[in-house]
């Protein structure tokens, strides 16, 4: 490219930039669609159901506009609010499954995509790409705490077995604006499967507890 169609684009570039400088701090969008509506208009033909996903709850407007560092008063109000909503627990009122589904639910990232997803496979829970669950397996991710020697550290009393089944079941009910996504909450697991990962999680024949 010639050094004078160089500066051109960069000057073009900049006076871009300088647009959307200009629009921010006027408020207005000269005639382009918000952030919002561009998403909302670029998702056409989503599965039924799905729309919900396009517009924030109270608990993620509260979280972006903190940028997930929420004050604490806002803070105190999101776990307030999640505390609150419903949790639902498998049919058998068994909290702690079969840790071996669970270990499967946990290495799978299967689901949540929009129409390629099997119509009868299950969603997994993809916890080892934010957290260590076992010594054996090598890949995962370090967003959130290491979670192996769960069950061996903290005991297996009621208390802990349904705080980490809510805990999974909506995560912010207990730290606002956390990365870990709200599994049963937003229908990502059922009850079923969240209490085989709480089976993983606190079975002392399960690998996180060896
Ligand atoms: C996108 C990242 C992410 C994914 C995926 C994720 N988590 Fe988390 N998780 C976190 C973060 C970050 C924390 C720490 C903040 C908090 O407590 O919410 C956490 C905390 C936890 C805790 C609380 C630990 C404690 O010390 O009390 C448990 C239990 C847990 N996760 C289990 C799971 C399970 C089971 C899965 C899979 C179904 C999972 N997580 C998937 C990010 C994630």
């Amino acid at each position: 490219m010639k050094t004078s169609n160089k500066i051109l684009l960069s000057v073009g570039a900049v006076a871009v930039l300088a647009a959307c400088g200009g629009m921010g701090s006027k408020g207005g969008n000269a005639g382009f669609p918000s952030a919002d509506q561009a998403i909302a208009s670029s998702w056409e033909n989503i599965p039924a159901g799905w729309e919900k996903r396009l517009v924030q709850d109270d608990t993620q407007k509260v979280c972006s506009a903190a940028r997930d560092k929420p004050s604490k008063a806002d803070a105190e109000r999101v776990e307030k609010m999640n505390l609150a909503m419903k949790v639902v627990y498998p049919a058998s009122g068994k909290l702690v499954g079969d840790w071996k589904k669970g270990e499967a639910i946990a290495q799978s990232g299967y689901g949540m995509r929009v129409g390629d997803d099997a119509p009868n496979r299950a969603n997994g829970g993809n916890c080892y790409a934010c957290h260590q669950m076992t010594k054996a397996e090598l890949s995962f991710g370090t967003l959130g705490p290491g979670l192996n020697q769960y069950g061996k550290l903290r005991g297996n009393s009621e208390t802990i077995v349904k705080y980490t089944y809510d805990k999974i079941y909506n995560s912010q009910a207990f730290s606002a604006c956390s990365n870990m996504p709200r599994f049963g909450h937003n229908a990502i697991l059922n009850p079923e499967q969240i209490a085989d990962l709480v089976g993983l999680l606190m079975d002392p024949a399960s690998p996180v507890n060896q």
